[in-house]
Formats: structure tokens, sequence, C-alpha cells
């Protein structure tokens, strides 16, 4: 993993090379201040200000200076110093006026690579760049922010092959032994006794890739209880309902919400928030094979309902729902899900809005504020009720999808409500956890999108305990 406190360090005096940020509006009034040889050698870069990410260098003797266009100065994004921090050379920054803020995640994220599968590590444009800044209070949890992101990043990226549900349960134990906490793994017969949709999902697998669910506790009792849940499906090949090529290709990444999950929970505890946190994370995969579950079979879940199965790639839910009766069990005052979990919520909002659904209007409310405070977008969905008949069945209790593609992350979505108990808050992100084209420190694959927002919820929600 990078060492992202290595690349953002308090300002002790150090030599750096000072990075102006201009803007469409500030650039004319700097470039007017500046000597003539830095107007024509910008002239000569054709560095106009206007472009957000464009930068130019000014030699200074044996160094250089940095000019660099922001889309706004005076309030930085978290991505706007990543094209700087991705093309420079290798050395030590500073801005020379202001602090990053919150732009100091990009500048760290755009120096992680995932390059476990590169035979030849050392790209040309490898380096560190160093970051100085006067905010030294701020790097532990912008340091903390990058590790979780990264983390989201690589086990998305993963291939299947190397991450199927042992590995996932690694990753899990790795943070348990990290924080002390405390892990719980459920499989085998004790998972088809106590988990009987999560042991159906990965039935197909049971012996190569066998399912479970991973438990992780944290924090003192006495704090308020909250249950964090991810959708741990680390290859989803649609089962019996099997996928298209096209469908499938991109499966590896069905246990971001896995990602996201623990990725959180280790900002959680990272930041050591009076909270007693439960961790759930079901872990399957969805194979093929003569035990796999099969369209038409019912299933009695955790909680007691009878679930028709309609669809075997439908079953994000499935394994949700027996998670979340499990997490209810405990009593949390909040429960919040991540989950890859229908293609439906990408066609809704497109790759990059997570979509958010919630329980309770003021629980929404307050994650769309920390979403836009955080620069982590996302878009609420309604519970929207009269679908609920969508997921009618002919001889049991409800089905796990609708035989209409109509509406699809709500189905699902609704789905999930009927194991949350009536009066528990709760919040369901159906996330893409992927980037499909590659913006400033944000490379083409895995990404966490949806984490900051609801980290910066929790963080407010149980500060100054
Ligand atoms: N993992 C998929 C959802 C998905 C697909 C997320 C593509 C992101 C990109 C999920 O398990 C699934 O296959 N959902 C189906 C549900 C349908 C069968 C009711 C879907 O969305 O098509
Ligand atoms: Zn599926
Ligand atoms: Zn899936």
């Amino acid at each position: 993993m990078t060492d992202f406190a290595s690349l953002l360090v308090a300002d002790r005096g150090q030599n750096a090379h000072p990075i102006h940020l201009v803007d469409k509006e500030s650039f004319d009034g700097w470039l007017k201040k500046r000597p003539a040889e830095d107007r024509a050698l910008l002239k000569a870069q054709r560095f106009d200000g206007k472009k957000p990410f464009a930068f130019a260098l000014l030699p200074r003797g044996n160094g250089f200076e940095v000019v660099s266009a922001v889309k706004n100065s005076a309030k930085l994004s978290p991505w706007c110093l990543a094209k700087l921090a991705e093309g420079l050379p290798e050395g030590t920054y500073k801005l020379a006026e202001g602090e990053a803020g919150t732009a100091m995640l990009g500048w760290l994220l755009a120096q992680h690579r995932f390059d476990s599968y590169r035979s030849n590590k050392d790209e040309p444009e490898s380096g560190d760049r160093i970051l100085v800044t006067g905010e030294a209070a701020a790097i532990d949890q912008i340091v903390r922010v990058a590790e979780a992101t990264a983390l989201v990043r690589d086990l998305v990226n993963t291939p299947a092959a190397d991450l199927g549900p042992a590995e996932l349960e690694q990753a899990v134990r790795d943070e348990a032994s990290r924080s002390g906490a405390q892990l719980r793994v459920t499989a085998g017969k004790e998972l088809v006794d106590g988990y009987p949709l999560i042991a159906a999902v990965g039935g197909a697998a049971t012996h190569e890739r066998a399912p479970r669910l991973i438990e992780l506790e944290w924090g003192k009792p006495n704090n308020p209880r909250i249950a964090i849940i991810g959708k741990g499906v680390c290859f989803d090949s649609g089962g019996l309902d099997l996928k298209s090529a096209a469908g499938m290709r991109l499966m590896k990444k069905d246990m971001g919400g896995a990602a996201h999950a623990l990725a959180l929970a280790r900002l959680i505890i990272g930041e050591r928030l009076p909270v007693q946190l439960h961790l759930l994370i079901p872990a399957v995969e969805n194979a093929v094979s003569g035990a796999a579950y099969r369209p038409g079979d019912v299933v009695k879940s955790r909680k007691g309902t009878f679930v028709e199965i309609d669809n075997t790639d439908a079953e994000g839910r499935l394994i949700l729902a027996d998670a979340l009766t499990r997490a209810a069990e405990g009593d949390p005052e909040l429960i919040v899900d991540f989950a890859t979990l229908t293609g439906a919520a990408r066609i809704a909002l497109g790759p990059d809005l997570p979509a958010l659904f919630a329980n309770l209007d003021e629980l929404a409310s307050t994650v769309e504020r920390f979403a836009r405070e955080a620069k982590d977008p996302l878009w609420r969905m309604p519970l929207w009720e009269p679908y609920d008949e969508m997921l009618k069945s002919d001889i049991a209790d409800f089905a796990n999808a609708s035989n209409s593609p109509m509406g699809g992350c709500i189905t699902a979505a609704l789905f999930l409500q009927r194991f949350v108990p009536e009066g528990m808050s709760w919040a369901h992100l159906d996330t893409y956890a992927w980037r499909d084209q590659a913006k400033p420190g944000r490379p083409k694959g895995g990404d966490a999108l949806g984490l900051r927002a609801v980290f910066a919820m929790l963080a407010d929600r149980y500060s100054g305990g």
C-alpha cells in the first residue's frame, strides 16, 4: 500500500517548490504582478489560467515554481491538486498562498497505483511528490481517508480468482487484529441453519469457495450501537440465470459494497468514534454448479419469511436480507448498507451517483448534506411502497425480483426493507464502486463512491462523545 503519510508532511520550513493556484477570475490580476519573464514563459507554455488542472513550470535558478489553474482558487475541491501530484517531477511542494484543505486528499490518491499485477512497477512518472502543509492537525485524518479509499480500490480491482470469500475474510481479520476488534465467522452447517439465504446463494461454490458471514465488533458496549453491512459477492456470474459475457465482465467488483463497509469500519475505528460498531459482510461467490440454487426454489430466510427465487442473479438482496436480520437482532440505532445491488441504479443515475434509500427523511437529508460537503455526491431515491406488489409470489411470501425491469433499484431496496424492523433507522447505498473513465486522482477501475459522505455523517453524528 502506498505510504500516504510520507507524502503529506507538516511545515517545518523545509525547502519546497511553491505552487501558485489561479483561476479564470484571478489569473489576469495575478499575472500583472509577475515579472516580465514569467509572463513570457507562461505565454510560451500557452498557460492562460482558464483550463482547470492545466499547469506550467517557472524556472528559478536551479529550481522552479509551479502555477496551476483550478476551478475556484478560493474553494478547493478534493481533486484540484490531483493532476499536479500525477504530473509534477519528484520533489517537495507547498502552496504559495493559503492551504490545500480537502485537496490534500487528491494529492495523496493521485499517487496510489494498483500495480500488484504489473511486472515492471517502475513507471517513468513514479517518484514521490511530497506536499508540505501548515495544517498539521488535519494530516492524520486525510491520510486515513486516503488509505480507506485505496483499500476499496485495491479490493475491488483484485481479480476474483485472488479475492474469494476466504480472502475477504482475511481482509476483515487483518482489520480486527490491527484494532483489537472481535471477529466472528459463520460457515458450514451453522451458516445453512442460521443464514439460509447466504448459504443458498453461495451453495454452488460450497466446496471451492465456501460462503460465510463475517462479523466484526468494536467499541465500548455502552456507546450507541451501529451496524454497517456490505454486499460481498466475490464474483457474480448470475448463477443459473447466467449473465451475458458483457454483463459478467466487471463482476469481480460485486464485493464493492463489502469493500466500502470494511473501509468505513476502518475510518470509524481510526477516528475512535464513540460507537459500538457491528460490521457484517456476507461473503459468497454466485457460481454455477449442480449445487446451485435455482429459479423457482423457495428459501426460508433467517427472519422466518419464505422467499421464492425468481432470478438467481438478484443474489445481493438475498445475502443482505439475512445480514440485515442479524444486524437488527443487536438492536442498533442505525443500520447502513452498501451494495453494488442493481444495474437499474446505474441506468437511473449513471456511474457517479450512488442511489441513496432511507426510511427516515431526516437521515436521508443528513446524508445528502454531508455528501455535498464532502464532495462525494449521491442522490436519494424513493422507497415507493406501491411497487412492493411487484415482488409478489404465487406460492411463497414474496419473490426476490419482479418480472418487470421497471424501477429495479427501488424494488431491490423495498425487498431489503422487509428485513429492517419498523422504526429502526436504515440507509441503503446502491453504489457502482467503479469508474469507467479515469479522472484526475481517480484511475479507471474500482473506486469508493459514497464512503466519505457516510463517514462525514457518522463523524458529525457521534462527535464529541
Ligand atoms: N451485481 C448485480 C448488479 C450490477 C450490475 C451492479 C451491473 C453494477 C453493474 C446484481 O446482482 C444483479 O445482477 N442485479 C440484477 C437484478 C435483476 C436480475 C432483478 C440487475 O440489476 O439486472
Ligand atoms: Zn446478480
Ligand atoms: Zn450482484
